[in-house]
């Protein structure tokens, strides 16, 4: 399976904090933003990765990336021109995904927890398409699931104006290769964008959208505003220093999901020398 990181937009909500550089490129207290969807994928076994970014921010992810050779993942890079939705990755990357299944993270999603990690390995093979529902306090910011008595996904929607539910739905789906002729076929909606949710609801209405709750050990955080982004700070500072453990380090989601061995992750700890970086890779080896 591919993955397509989709870190484009202006971030306007987050201004002037995001004028001149892109957000998803923002500390998420120790990393740029992108390493936590990116290390999501790659311990998920992911490797082939395309990133979707604005053609000014798109040198800037290259050099903080490259190729993903470094540890053992092939890094592509697609420029978006304008923000035109979510559902356009598909559009823009259809060379890319070449009639494989793939999945979307978006670049400003936050997920933490293992069992996440063997649900989306788990479905990694899905036919059709794959999303996840968590309950939010603010559904009307998100993409909203709507189930019957026997859990039954019946209807989706975005941002309502008086949601139908509190499940939301996260910034990470599995398609099929169907799903660039989909894309194809979606229209802007009233705010001008290929929504992901009018995607979504093709496969509902072909029956072959399987919609999965994310259990409470999960954590799903988003950016999308100066408070949410700061919650994902403390968040991550909380877990590290009482775990001793870093979230969203790539080099280790990759020896994790077998893209580097050990010599590879000794030579990587070795580059970040002295930092506490450096020091959480080399631990993981001993
Ligand atoms: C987008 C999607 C929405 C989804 C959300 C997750 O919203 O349109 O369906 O719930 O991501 O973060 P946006 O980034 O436009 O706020």
């Amino acid at each position: 399976m591919k993955g397509i990181i989709l870190a484009g937009g202006k971030g306007t909500r987050l201004y002037p904090l995001t004028k001149a550089v892109s957000k998803q490129l923002m500390p998420i207290y120790d990393k740029p933003m992108i390493y936590y969807p990116l290390a999501t994928l790659i311990e998920a076994g992911i490797h082939e990765i395309l990133i979707i970014t604005t053609p000014d921010d798109l040198p800037l992810y290259r050099r903080l990336l490259g190729n993903g050779s470094r540890i053992g993942c092939s890094f592509s890079y697609k420029e978006q021109p304008e923000p035109n939705g979510l559902a356009q990755a598909f559009i823009l990357g259809e060379d890319f995904i070449n009639n494989d299944p793939v999945a979307l993270i978006l670049g400003d999603n936050l997920f933490y927890g293992t069992h996440f990690i063997e649900q989306l390995k788990k479905h990694a093979t899905y036919d059709g398409g794959m999303i996840f529902a968590s309950r939010v306090s603010d559904p009307h910011r998100y993409g909203i699931v709507q189930f019957d008595s026997n859990k039954k996904a019946i209807n989706i929607e975005e941002k309502p104006i008086y949601p139908k539910s509190s499940f939301a739905v996260p910034g990470i789906y599995f398609y099929d290769k169907t799903v660039v002729e989909k894309a194809k076929k979606l229209k802007p909606s009233k705010r001008g964008e290929l929504e992901i949710t009018d995607l979504n609801r093709l496969y509902m209405d072909e029956d072959r959208l399987h919609v999965e709750v994310l259990d409470h050990g999960t954590a799903w955080l988003d950016t999308g505003t100066i408070e949410s982004l700061m919650e994902a700070s403390q968040f991550v500072q909380v877990i590290q220093s009482r775990q001793g453990i870093l979230v969203g380090a790539i080099e280790a989601a990759a020896y994790h999901s077998e893209a580097i061995g050990k010599d590879k992750l000794s030579d990587l700890a070795e580059e970040l020398k002295g930092t506490v970086y450096g020091n959480f890779l080399k631990s993981l080896i001993l």
